[in-house]
């Protein structure tokens, strides 16, 4: 069954997002939602080839008569440098920035004891600082004077985030970021905002996590109001009429079938009761 968004066809044509870590993922359905709606999509990551496959494939999905565009610009967000000139190149070829989703992330399981100073700081720096830079640089550079919206994707990490302290700590602080922001510059009209979403699964992130996946998303299951894991194309209110009546469901005894897509393989095997996992 064909997906659809809920929101009004053409909603933002000709307007121009930046998304991080818009190839894979949550990223790539806010991205694929946006193309949808008329946007121009920049995504954005440090592996340029998963980039361009992703945007070859989202681009063939944008109907001719739109004015949707997307377009793929590698960027370390660890490297100020590279994320300026990230947001120079964007002004350059489409003039504005009307949104920025600071999704591009990462982060290891491991226990607090055995996280070296190394891993630490590469989350930090990814998490926090990367995304420091991003709203630093399309604030001073274009948001400053002409107003815009950013969304900053964290994580349900409200109670802590045992197995993965280094992540919990940096998105607890892009937390607190976005609310420092979105005082300081709402007189721009810059509206900023943070999405912290349950366990989300995707099969780059059963990939980031290697063996220790399956394993890392079946033990989220029952802390989850819902008892099962989210989907990327939930994030963006994406509703599958067949999923939806699963979700739905009071009883939860039957598990949600899956929206079609490329990670649902592994989805169906990861939620189905009888699994081996
Ligand atoms: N996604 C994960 N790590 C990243 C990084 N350093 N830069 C951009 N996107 C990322």
């Amino acid at each position: 069954m064909a997906a659809s968004s809920v929101f009004r066809p053409g909603l933002f044509n000709h307007k121009v997002a930046i998304v991080t870590g818009g190839g894979t993922g949550i990223g790539k359905a806010i991205s694929a939602e946006l193309l949808e709606l008329g946007c121009t999509v920049v995504i954005s990551s440090r592996k340029a080839d998963r980039l361009n496959a992703a945007a070859q494939e989202m681009r063939k999905k944008i109907p001719s008569s739109s004015p949707a565009d997307v377009t793929p610009v590698p960027c370390n967000i660890r490297n100020q440098e590279e994320v300026n000139a990230l947001i120079s190149s964007v002004l350059k070829k489409y003039g504005r920035i009307d949104y920025l989703v600071n999704n591009g992330g990462g982060q290891f399981s491991s226990p607090t004891e055995h996280i070296a100073s190394k891993g630490w700081k590469a989350v930090i720096d990814t998490n926090l600082t990367g995304t420091f830079y991003c709203c630093k640089e399309v604030y001073t550079a274009w948001m400053k004077q002409h107003g815009g919206v950013i969304v900053n994707i964290i994580a349900d990490m409200w109670k802590g985030f045992p197995g993965m302290a280094h992540t919990g700590a940096a998105r607890a602080a892009v937390d607190n970021l976005t609310k420092s922001l979105a005082i300081e510059w709402a007189s721009s009209g810059v509206r900023v905002n943070a999405v912290a979403p349950g366990t989300i699964f995707s099969k780059t992130a059963m990939e980031n996590y290697k063996e220790l996946g399956p394993h890392l998303f079946k033990r989220s299951i029952p802390f989850s109001p819902a008892k099962r894991l989210g989907v990327p194309e939930e994030f963006v209110f994406r509703c599958h009429t067949e999923s939806c009546s699963v979700f739905l469901c009071p009883d939860h005894t039957s598990w949600p079938k899956a929206p079609p897509g490329e990670n649902l393989d592994a989805l169906e095997e990861l939620l189905n009761p009888r699994s081996k996992l």
